[in-house]
């Protein structure tokens, strides 16, 4: 279900990915807000090129689709060295992880998405590569079985996780920049609007973008969907150009209102409010509610929620703030 709203900040399965690839920036000025992260991320980059080291391993932590992929590439670009890219759940063995290793040249970056998933075996043999770059592994089997130091070229992983406390502490302290990648302002997401609807070839008035950045929760994959969709709207309407009233027209029809709130955020909300008098409510609760995972609603539905002041938390659970009452115009009468 989660996967299916316009408004979902996971990729699509129906081609988006190289439409995310056609629109990805190249270098750091080119890469649009986050302006700490690329101010740091400058800085350490240009000590190593000078010291012509391995940039230090790099975590990358925050929501879905705000350009933690993206930026592991900038990164490689940059470094100008070559970038291997896997996930936590794709290596499955530590012989998996000892064959890319070994593939690595000097230098190179090793993007593992997803890392918290990594199994926790595989996890341990990652500490001595990262801090003294070699594994030691075990070749045979029974009697045979003898150990092997495996000594590798220094490399920088580049490890992307929706939360960094989902790491194991051993892991996070092996990375030296830290990096959280927050959500994107009205004004950066214009921008990017802009640069994609350029790639795209299509013109766009500014209050369309403005329009179309406004309702993207933050997020830049919601930006470039959005502005897909709506270019096809323009397209059939025989419109030259986006313009603020086809971006409303459109979402109106996608059922995207003009917080960037669909169905299923709404619903979330209602149900708060109608049955449980705005909460607290238990996260279990919602989700059973909504029907859906826990952990689907805490990763992909509240943070969104919480961000823009419509949801609390609080020790007993989420509560809905007089703000959302407002949006959804309903009276809000504050509790005894
Ligand atoms: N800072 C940015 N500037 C321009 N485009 C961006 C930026 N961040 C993300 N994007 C776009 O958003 C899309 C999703 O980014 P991605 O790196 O895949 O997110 P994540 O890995 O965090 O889920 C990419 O296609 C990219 O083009
Ligand atoms: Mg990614």
């Amino acid at each position: 279900m989660a996967d299916k709203r316009v408004i979902s900040p996971e990729t699509e399965d129906n081609g988006e990915e190289s439409l995310e690839k056609s629109l990805r920036p190249q270098y750091l000025s080119q890469y649009i807000g986050q302006d700490k992260v690329k101010s740091e991320l400058q800085v350490y980059i240009a000590a190593a090129k000078k010291r012509e080291e391995a940039l230090d391993h790099v975590l990358l932590y925050g929501p879905p689709g705000l350009g933690k992929t993206t930026l592991a590439m900038v990164i490689a670009h940059e470094m100008q060295v070559n970038i291997r890219t896997t996930s936590g759940p794709a290596i499955e063995k530590p012989g998996d992880l000892v064959a890319i290793l070994n593939e690595l040249q000097p230098g190179d970056i090793l993007f593992i998405d997803e890392i918290h998933r990594l199994p926790k075996i595989v996890e341990e043999m990652l500490y001595s590569a990262m801090e003294d770059f070699f594994v030691d592994i075990v070749i045979g089997q029974g009697p045979t079985a003898h150990p092997v130091h495996f000594p590798l070229p220094p490399f920088t992983l580049i490890g992307a996780t929706t939360r960094a406390g989902l790491l194991s502490a051993p892991l996070r302290d092996r990375f030296g920049i830290v990096e959280h990648m927050a959500y994107y302002k009205e004004a950066d997401l214009t921008d990017i609007v802009e640069r994609s609807a350029d790639i795209f070839d299509t013109k766009i008035a500014l209050e369309g973008a403005h329009e179309i950045a406004r309702r993207s929760r933050g997020t830049p994959r919601v930006a470039n969907r959005l502005l897909k969709r709506i270019r096809d709207f323009a397209q059939v309407a025989d419109q030259k150009s986006i313009d603020q009233l086809i971006v409303a027209k459109a979402l109106k029809l996608l059922q995207v209102d003009d917080r960037g709130l669909d169905y299923v955020d709404q619903k979330l909300l209602l149900t708060m409010i109608n049955y449980y008098d705005g909460g607290p409510v238990g996260l279990g609760t919602i989700a059973a509610n909504v029907g859906e995972e826990t952990e689907t609603i805490e990763e992909m539905y509240e943070p969104y929620l919480l961000q823009i002041g419509f949801l609390k938390r609080t020790q007993r659970g989420r509560v809905v703030t007089p703000q959302a009452y407002a949006h959804l115009g309903i009276k809000f009468e504050p509790k005894k």
